[in-house]
């Protein structure tokens, strides 16, 4: 017989909660952002496994920290040292783990791992970063453009633009754009574009979202402007990983977010980037750490926004 499970509220997309519940997040954010105690004893002791596949620097310090600020106890694991990267089942692993935690973060090569994972467990799993999307990472950025942009979380009237390949993090970002009700304007090569079906996706539910290869055309008076790294957590540590960006180098040349093109967007843009940048490749140096860069605040926003967000899938 089946389990019957009581609900329980993963975090694995942005598309998988409605606009009230994010801004929720976000409010909450930005509430223990500035809360004096940090929000310490949220967490009441629970115990938070935090999974990787791949490497991490900002995801693993913001969750590590994170969950020690709201008083409860981190587990950091990489599946090498686990029997996981033995061979034992992801719905063994889930069911275990289920018995030992409060809920789980997880880095995976493969969006189906989070999935799996997510469907065998008893307790909430949060998506890390997959190949597919990057929740948290979108979620502390839409954080930062409230902050610089939009204080009372209206974002009616901004534009994002997204220059380079359309990646696990621009799918974040189209998602987001359906719920939070920004326009975002994706500049992509033709041959690296994002998942068609989860911008029709967005689209149907109302997303202003538009795809060009014309980079001129997306950063025309946008608000925000956002790339990433030429080499994406995605494909990192796949065989072809280097190959990929030396054959993807050509088409991701005219995407380059260099001084000139910043002025194009509007006079007061900011420029965002989720980190690691690499500068001279996806940025300039002057964008990257020019005056209107806010990247450090966003990856600031990572610990915070991921506080908020362990909090709502625990009900603490
Ligand atoms: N942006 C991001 O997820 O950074 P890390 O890969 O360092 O965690």
């Amino acid at each position: 017989m089946k389990e019957v499970k009581p609900m329980i509220k993963h975090f694995l997309n942005i598309a998988d909660y409605s606009s009230d519940q994010l801004k929720q997040i976000i409010r909450d954010a930005l509430a223990l952002k500035s809360s004096p105690d940090r929000g310490n004893n949220m967490l009441n002791a629970k115990t938070i496994a935090l999974l990787f596949e791949k490497p991490s620097t900002r995801t693993r310090i913001s969750f590590e920290v994170g969950v020690h600020q709201l008083g409860g106890a981190p587990i950091v694991l990489d599946n090498k040292s686990m029997q996981l990267g033995r061979g034992e089942t992801v719905a063994d692993t889930a069911k275990v783990m289920s018995r030992y935690v409060d809920a789980i973060m997880i880095r995976a090569d493969s969006h189906d791992t989070v999935l799996e994972l997510a469907d065998h467990a008893a307790i909430p799993v949060i998506n890390g970063l997959t190949d597919q999307s990057h929740p948290c990472q979108v979620m502390a950025d839409v954080m930062t453009v409230a902050e610089y942009k939009a204080p009372d979380l209206n974002f009616a009237n901004i534009k994002v633009a997204w220059l380079g390949e359309g990646n696990n993090v621009s799918h974040s970002w189209i998602e987001a754009a359906a719920r939070f009700g920004f326009t975002l304007s994706l500049a992509t090569p033709d041959q690296l574009q994002p998942d068609a079906n989860i911008i029709a996706k967005a689209q149907a539910e109302g997303g202003a979202i538009t795809l060009t290869n014309d980079p001129a055309d997306a950063i025309k008076d946008a608000d925000v402007v956002v790339t990433d790294t030429w080499l994406s957590m995605s494909n990192f540590g796949s065989a072809s990983g280097q190959k990929d960006i030396d054959a993807h180098k050509d088409k991701l040349t005219p995407y380059r977010v260099t001084a000139i093109r910043m002025k194009e967007a509007a006079a007061d843009a900011i420029f965002m980037h989720c980190l690691p940048v690499y500068r001279g490749n996806e940025a300039d140096a002057e964008v990257v750490d020019g005056a209107q860069s806010v990247i450090w605040d966003e990856a600031e926003n990572r610990l915070h926004v991921q506080k908020a967000i362990m909090c709502f899938c625990l009900n603490s």
